[in-house]
Formats: structure tokens, sequence, C-alpha cells
């Protein structure tokens, strides 16, 4: 996902967009740039090359010798994620107009630039690249009459499909205008300068008072004034968020990678997720965010689940939560799935989007359909502000930091810790006893310190990953609340380490994946000391039969599976319903180090984005 920046102020704007861009870089990129604008209001500078930010800087200082770039306090900066075309110098962003005069950096796809594209052309504008961004640019020139917040708004009306842009012109020496539909802007407001970038982590060193665009919104700023319209002109007010993380939140704090600090974040990440929200007393969950009360929820008779990737397998621990807890009927499907398939929704259906990021496109995309078809939405995000969570009107954070690494990881584990509270707080409106209530409050209180004593077994887990880092395939395998975690697990193991890994239900091997089964295909067997445990033992004695080695993940002093393993992951006791959270945790650890091990490239996978938002 491509990352844009904006500054307009007193400083010099070149420093600040480097920097910007340098936060922006987990996102995943193949070229970058940057264009500036002299306070005379002469000739815009742009500056651009494949490859990484460091060549976009050394790319500037030979475009600047001696002191002139101290006079751009104006300018726009992107890191760019190829969609269409490769990543070269030409294709590279900022875009400039045919005149030279404007210059626009995009996140996002223009579903419509062919057709654009062919008509500008006809009318005489010639174009250097592939992209569809391009267009804009052109458009911007074609449509500006002296005012240019009204070019871009005309521009913008005339495009389909996704876009986050923030458009410089050497006619408006002091202006930046950066206008949103489906693509992230977030607004930093300083005292005499404004910062706009597509996340806040490039915004959050200079301030946390932050505004983030709704679809449509036209954002005007100069130095010392902040102007949002509609596209139409007509004035709209943006609350302001105060970001509550800081920028050493986003750096590494002495891991080796992100993923590693977040991996150990998770015990905090957990406790600030369930901080003042465990009702002991009352055997229930504080929620308020969600804005519905016991009469609220208690009418609720459906549950749909929507997400995508680790989310979605949050989500599949989240249907057996307000199944076995509040015996409310829920059904998950994959966002784009959900959105695709005309999804029957009642009056009193409640649908659940989860993600992280709260930008994956077909995640929003699945709770507009929702709303159009007048269900119930609660939104569960990590990121404050995100699209999703704004619009799906209430839900509930995650409260687990920013999660940098591409493999989400805290984000699992606090979803699926959110998940069980919002099952608890609906299941107290039905049969859920208080007493009963009482004792899972008490046993989700105890996450943080189980979590903590899963971390602790990271040198037994790196010892194991040392053994089979050099496998072509795995598996893992469990049952009922193990489903998904081996799921989640084969994920992350294959997104980071790039080794091919399934996972099933256990019960599934002998209806054609044991065919796989061989000495050199590791099975990753998910037996926490729960019921389920028992069945799954005879799946790992089948993998023994076809000396396929199996790494067990079970629970500490569970004598029963001994013989049945040639290596074991060993996590604290925990409720059934807990069990996921200390079992993924140990399947992160194996993914991390077996990546290491391999030299992959952790944080940035190859083809991989942070945030999905096209379709
Ligand atoms: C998980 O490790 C992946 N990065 C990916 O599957 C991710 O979970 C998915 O794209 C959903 O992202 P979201 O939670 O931000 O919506």
């Amino acid at each position: 996902m491509c990352g844009i920046i904006g500054y307009t102020g007193a400083k010099n704007s070149i420093n600040i967009i480097l920097s910007g861009l340098h936060r922006l870089e987990y996102r995943g990129y193949d070229s970058a740039g940057i264009a500036l604008c002299p306070k005379n209001g002469e000739k815009l500078v742009v500056v651009k090359t494949p490859g990484k930010i460091i060549d976009l800087e050394n790319s500037i200082q030979k475009a600047f010798t001696g002191t002139e770039n101290r006079n751009y306090t104006l300018g726009i900066g992107h890191t760019r994620w190829a969609t269409h075309g490769a990543p070269t110098l030409a294709n590279a962003h900022p875009h400039l107009s045919r005149n030279g005069q404007f210059a626009i950096a995009h996140n996002g796809i223009i579903e419509n630039y062919e057709e654009l594209k062919a008509r500008l052309i006809k009318q005489g504008y010639s174009f250097v690249s592939e992209t569809d961004s391009e267009v804009i640019a052109h458009l911007i020139e074609e449509c500006y009459e002296g005012d240019l917040r009204g070019a871009v708004a005309a521009t913008v009306e005339k495009l389909d499909g996704a876009y986050g842009i923030v458009v410089i012109s050497s006619k408006h020496p002091d202006t930046i205008v950066a206008a949103r539909k489906g693509s992230p802007i977030a607004v930093g407001i300083c005292d005499g300068e404004t910062i706009i970038a597509s996340d806040v982590s490039a915004i959050v060193n200079y301030t946390k008072k932050v505004i983030f665009l709704n679809d449509g919104d036209i954002l005007t700023a100069t130095s010392d004034n902040v102007d949002i319209t509609s596209v139409k002109n007509i004035p709209v007010s943006r609350e302001m968020t105060h970001i509550d993380w800081d920028i050493h939140d986003i750096e590494k704090g002495g891991y080796e990678h992100f993923m590693l600090k977040e991996i150990h974040e998770q015990p905090l990440a957990l406790a600030n997720g369930i901080r003042g929200r465990l009702l002991e007393n009352e055997g229930t969950a504080k929620l308020n965010s969600m804005q519905m009360d016991p009469h609220h929820m208690a009418r609720i008779d459906r549950i749909e689940i929507a997400a995508c990737g680790t989310s979605y397998h949050a989500g599949m621990v989240g249907k057996y939560y307000f199944e076995d807890f509040a015996s409310i009927s829920t059904e998950i499907q994959q966002a784009a799935e959900f959105r695709d398939r005309n999804p029957i929704i009642h009056r009193d259906t409640c649908l659940i989007a989860i993600s992280q990021s709260g930008e994956t496109a077909d995640t929003l995309a699945a709770v507009r359909e929702a709303h159009q078809k007048g269900a119930i939405v609660l939104g569960i995000c990590n990121v404050v502000g995100s699209t999703i969570a704004r619009e799906s009107g209430r839900g509930v954070y995650l409260h687990a930091g920013p999660e940098i690494s591409v493999a989400s990881t805290k984000a699992f584990t606090s979803q699926v810790s959110v998940l069980a509270m919002i099952a608890i707080a609906f299941a107290r409106t039905r049969r859920l006893s208080i007493t009963a209530g009482r004792e899972v409050i008490h046993q989700l209180s105890k996450l943080p310190e189980i979590a903590e004593n899963v971390i602790a077994q990271e040198p037994v887990i790196k010892k194991i990953a040392e053994k089979y880092a050099e496998a072509r395939d795995f598996f893992y395998i469990g049952r009922g609340y193990m489903y998904p975690a081996a799921l989640e697990g084969a994920l992350k193991l294959k997104e980071i380490s790039y080794i091919h890994a399934e996972g099933y239900h256990a019960a599934e091997l002998k209806h054609g994946p044991i065919a796989l089964l061989a000495k050199n295909v590791p099975v990753v067997a998910l037996v926490p000391n729960v019921p389920a445990k028992i069945k799954t033992m005879s799946n790992m004695l089948e993998c023994n039969a076809r000396h396929a080695p199996v790494i067990a993940i079970a629970t500490e002093g569970d004598k029963d599976i001994n013989g049945l393993y040639d290596d074991v992951i060993r996590i604290p006791p925990c409720a059934e319903f807990l069990s996921p959270i200390p079992v993924v945790i140990a399947e992160q650890l194996l993914a991390y180090h077996i990546a290491r091990i391999r030299g992959c490239p952790i944080d940035q996978p190859r083809n991989l984005a942070k945030s999905v938002t096209v379709e």
C-alpha cells in the first residue's frame, strides 16, 4: 500500500517529508519521490527514484548543492507499491501535470483511468508513465481556473475507484490540497504548519492532534489554516482525535524486527485491552464504545462476522464464543465473500467487522453492505480513527498499540480477548449466570500472565526452529478452538518464511492431506489439555506411522501426549476458551525464528502490504 505525505509551514519541507517517508517504509514499497515548491512560486522540483528512500536521499543530495533547499517550505512525498506499471523512475510518484505547475501523490486505484487517459491524449496531453495516477495531475491542470481546491474537486468528481491524494501547485506556494475516497488521509494540526499523511505514524512525531478525513472530504491547508469541505464546497467539520501513543511505539526498541517486538508486547497489549473493561463482580465486561445496552444486546438474534487473513482467524474463535457463551447463531465469512454473496441480514442481525488496520477494502465493503441492509455494525479495530472504525459507527478498539510488522501478531490475541469480552456481555443478557460470568471474567484477567509464560518458552522454540527451518512443507492440525489456531499458525509461517504451510482441522487429515505426510513434512499438532485433545492424539499417531515429525504444542505437565511427538512446546494451563492465545503466541515465535534462520525480510515479506486497501 502506498505512503503519502505533505507539508506546508515555515520549516524546510524536505527533511520533514523524508523522515515521514521513513516512518511509512513498513507499509512496503518499491519506489519513492518528492515534489517541492519554492516560496517564490517558481518551478516545482520533482526528485524520484525506483528503490528505497536511501536512494531518494542520494538523488536529492545530487539535485541540491548548498543551502538552496531550505527555500522549499511546501512539499509532498510518496512511497509507491506498484499496481499499474513496474517500479521505474517514470512510474514513481509524485506525478507532474503537462505544464509542470501541479504535482500529485496518490494512494489507491483509479478504475476508469484508461478512458480518462484516452480523452486527455486526444486533447493533446502526453503521458510519461504507465500509472493510473498520472491522469489526476493532468485533470487538475485541465480543471484549474485559478482555484486549486476547485480544480481538485472537479477532478475527483471524474474519478471512479479509491484515492487518497495530496496536491501542490507553483501557483499556490503555501497551499496543499488533499482528497480521500477509500484510502486514508490523516492531518496533523500544529502551530504554523500542517502535515498530511496516509497514516499517523508519519505525523505523531510532530503532533498528537490529528483529524481523519472521511470519504468525499477535500482539505485545503496552508501554514496557518485548515479548511475541510465536501466536493461541492460545503464546509464540513471533523473531530480532532488525540493519538495516545508516540514515536517510540513505532521504533524497534532494541528488537531485531518489529514482529519480535510486537510478539513480546502481547502481555502489555492484552493488559491494555482488558483494562477497565472487566467487571468481575457483575460477571460481565463493560464496553461503552459499543453503544449497546443490555436491552439492545438481548435483541440481537444473529451475528455475522466479516474479516480477512489473521483477523478472519480471530473471528473464527469469536464465532465459537458467541455460540458457546451466548447461544447466538453466528456465521463467519471472508469479508469479500460476505459482500459478494448478497448476505441475508435481518433487522436484529449484528455484523462484527474485524480489522487491525481499519482500512482493509474488503472488510470496509462488508461494513457498507451491512449498513445498507440495516444491520447493527460493530467494528473491532486497532487503529484509532480508521475508516472501518468510523464507518462502523460503534465498536471496540484493541488498544494494542501500533502494529508495524506486516505479519499480524498482537492484533490477533487482542482481537480474541475483545471478542471474548463482547460475547460475555451478550451472554449475560441471556443464559450466562453471574457466577459463571465471574469465573469467565476471572480467567480473562489472567491473559497477560499467560502470554508472559508462553513468551518465556522462546529459547525452546528457537531450538525447534533450528531443527525444522529447512523444511519445505508444514502441516498445522487442531480441533475445536484449535482449528482457527491451526489456520493462523500456518498463515504466520508461510507469510514470513515462504515455507508452504497448511492448517487443517485434525479430523480432515484422513480425507486427503495424509497422502502428503512424509519424514520431511513436519506436523504441528495443537493439543493443549482440553477435551478435544484426545482425538487429535490419534491423529498424531497417524503422523508417527508415516514418519512425519510431530511438533506438539501442549500444556505444561500433560503426560498424556508423551511418546506421540518429536518435539514439544509447553504452554501454561488455561481455560479452554482462552487456549488459542497461548497456542498462537507459540506459533508466532516458531514462525518468527524459522524465518529469521532463513534470512527472510520478516517485517516486510515479499508481495505483502500491511493493509490491503484495494479489493
Ligand atoms: C496477517 O499476518 C496478514 N498481515 C493479513 O492476513 C492481515 O491479517 C489481513 O490483511 C487483514 O488485515 P486487517 O486486520 O488490517 O484488516
